[in-house]
């Protein structure tokens, strides 16, 4: 099949915070639609959409209670179906998310496993006899990954809360009532998925304990439920079953993933198109997420583990270059450790800096305006099931509250869930209500100043965007590292004899670099003094032979 994603623009939208057409505080399909414009001009090609379907929202979405219907609060299917037709008229694609390795506990499945233990749905999840949990293991979202099942000596398994029971994948029933879901998606339409937490799907089937690693007494759930051997199995069937009859694009959700393992996830035998790798994404916190458990990092650390991700993925496959999504924290603040170098200059250094790499880019919505993190004073300020369960075992391993909260504001995926800024009115031109999750500051950083400001972040997107689109380059080429010094990041892209070169200082003194001459493609700044880069300086040049 034709490799049309690697040409593709995407732009990740988290639907409950993108723009309210109904007044009622949630953002909401038919926002999308009225957002399709200012995406179109944007530039992006693609969309893709953070769960819509039906679902009890415990984890906003990531818990699905009917994979064949839309969530009411977004829309109805009927209005799905016009987002689609809508974007296609623009020239714009949509992948869903594909969220299969639980479902809610509300799914009519899982009430079924749970009200009759003897109907075939009760193997479709993983439960085990006993009167206490079988292991050890703590889930991602903390506590064990047992719950018990009222009125039973019986435990039902879940990696993410509790709310999410896991899938049994290794009953068939189960694969192929997925597969036939899959496919209906894709018959309908849509351009593909980003498949969530697909590494989950094999457990290490043995259940063993493992060494205590907090003081809760449990020992994270990582090195048994996710990428396991054997996991490949399930993917070649999946691939076959679904995708392969497709021209669809997959984007893996993998964390975690050993370069050794990449084969099974992209290139020729892999599952799918391409993946996020998370490797040189979570470069502050420790392997087991936890975010009190912070990890000091040089520029230079960072750039050895994004260079490693692009040479290892560029040895047999794509990848998705990505700064932010929906469980990050806002790019700016990751990358750039102090407040007062964040600004426009610092911003687009690090867009130009990921956006030509060798891979897809994914822009997540309000990377393009340069919106930052938000500072909450309180716990009673968050909504993420994920930063409320970090506070706790943060608290559990002897933080104070201050710590707890300052962990959480370094690193909650609400951070990225503050509704879009897209003008200076009190809820920003999200909606007319009170939105369902607390405001950042949206006075200066909001689209409608940016888009009237040539100098803004917006512009540089929309530029970055432009040039990408019009340089096979940009798209095909080989990725090569250049030497610099610790501050700089500086690589090449190469295609047949023609080259491009992309330096970005992350510093705010001035660096110097080798003599490069060409013709200047990109600059943040208005000039470009061969050999040096000015402060927080991102340039693009194409060489001359
Ligand atoms: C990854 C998703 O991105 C995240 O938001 C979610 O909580 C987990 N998977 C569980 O589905």
């Amino acid at each position: 099949m034709e490799d049309w994603w690697k040409k593709e623009i995407a732009y990740q939208i988290y639907p409950k915070s993108f723009y309210d057409s109904n007044h009622d505080g949630i953002g909401d399909i038919r926002g999308i639609i009225e957002k399709l414009d200012y995406l179109q001009d944007l530039g992006v090609t693609l969309l893709w959409i953070c769960p819509l379907y039906k679902s009890p929202m415990d984890d906003n979405g990531y818990d699905i209670s009917d994979y064949y219907d839309v969530n009411p609060e977004f829309g109805t299917m009927a209005d799905l179906d016009e987002l689609i037709i809508k974007a296609k008229e623009k020239g714009i694609k949509i992948i869903m998310d594909l969220v299969i390795n639980h479902t809610s506990s509300e799914h009519p499945w899982f009430q079924e496993a749970i009200n009759h233990p003897d109907s075939p749905y009760h193997d479709y999840y993983i439960f085990k006899q006993g009167s206490q949990e079988s292991n050890n293991w703590r889930s991602v979202f903390g506590g064990s990954v047992w719950e018990k099942v009222a009125g039973r000596d019986e435990y039902y398994f879940h990696s993410f809360s509790k709310k999410q029971p896991d899938l049994n994948w290794e009953n068939p029933k189960v694969r192929k009532e997925l597969y036939q879901m899959i496919n209906w998606w894709l018959d309908k339409g849509i351009a593909g998925f980003r498949v969530d937490a697909i590494n989950f799907i094999k457990k290490d089937q043995s259940y063993q304990n493992g060494i205590v690693d907090g003081k809760d007494g449990l020992s994270a759930c990582f090195a048994y439920t996710r990428n396991q051997p054997g996991i490949e199995v399930f993917f070649e069937e999946l691939k076959k079953e679904t995708f392969d009859k497709y021209s669809c694009m997959t984007v893996a959700e993998a964390v975690g993933v050993q370069y050794p393992d990449l084969g099974i996830f992209i290139g020729e035998k892999g599952c799918f198109s391409m993946m996020f790798d998370f490797n040189y994404s979570n470069f502050d916190i420790n392997q087991d997420e936890e975010w009190f458990r912070r990890q000091d990092w040089q520029v230079k650390d960072f750039k050895e583990l994004l260079f490693k991700s692009q040479r290892e993925v560029q040895k047999l496959g794509w990848i998705a270059s990505f700064l932010e999504n929906h469980d990050q924290p806002r790019s700016i603040d990751k990358l750039i450790k102090d407040k007062k170098n964040h600004h426009y200059y610092s911003k687009t250094m690090i867009a130009g800096m990921y956006f030509f790499l060798r891979g897809t880019p994914f822009i997540y919505q309000g990377q393009e305006i340069g919106m930052c993190n938000f500072t909450r004073e309180s716990i009673n300020d968050f909504d993420d099931i994920g930063s409320i369960n970090q506070y706790k075992r943060a608290i559990e391993e002897g933080f104070t509250q201050e710590e707890a909260l300052h962990f959480l504001n370094l690193r909650s995926r609400d951070n990225a869930r503050t509704p879009m800024q897209w003008n200076q009115n009190q809820y920003a031109g999200f909606s007319d209500v009170k939105p369902w999750i607390k405001m950042g500051d949206h006075q200066e950083i909001n689209v409608e100043n940016q888009i009237h400001d040539i100098y803004s972040v917006y512009h540089f997107y929309q530029k970055m965007i432009n040039i990408r689109k019009h340089e096979d380059i940009l798209i095909y080429g080989d990725f090569v590292e250049l030497k610099t010094n610790d501050n700089v990041i500086g690589y090449q892209r190469v295609y047949h004899d023609q080259v491009i070169c992309c330096l970005c200082n992350f510093s705010e003194l001035k660096q110097s670099i080798d003599h490069i001459e060409g013709d200047v493609l990109l600059n943040n700044y208005d000039d470009y003094i061969i050999g040096v880069l000015k402060p927080f300086q991102f340039v693009m040049i194409k060489l001359k032979f």
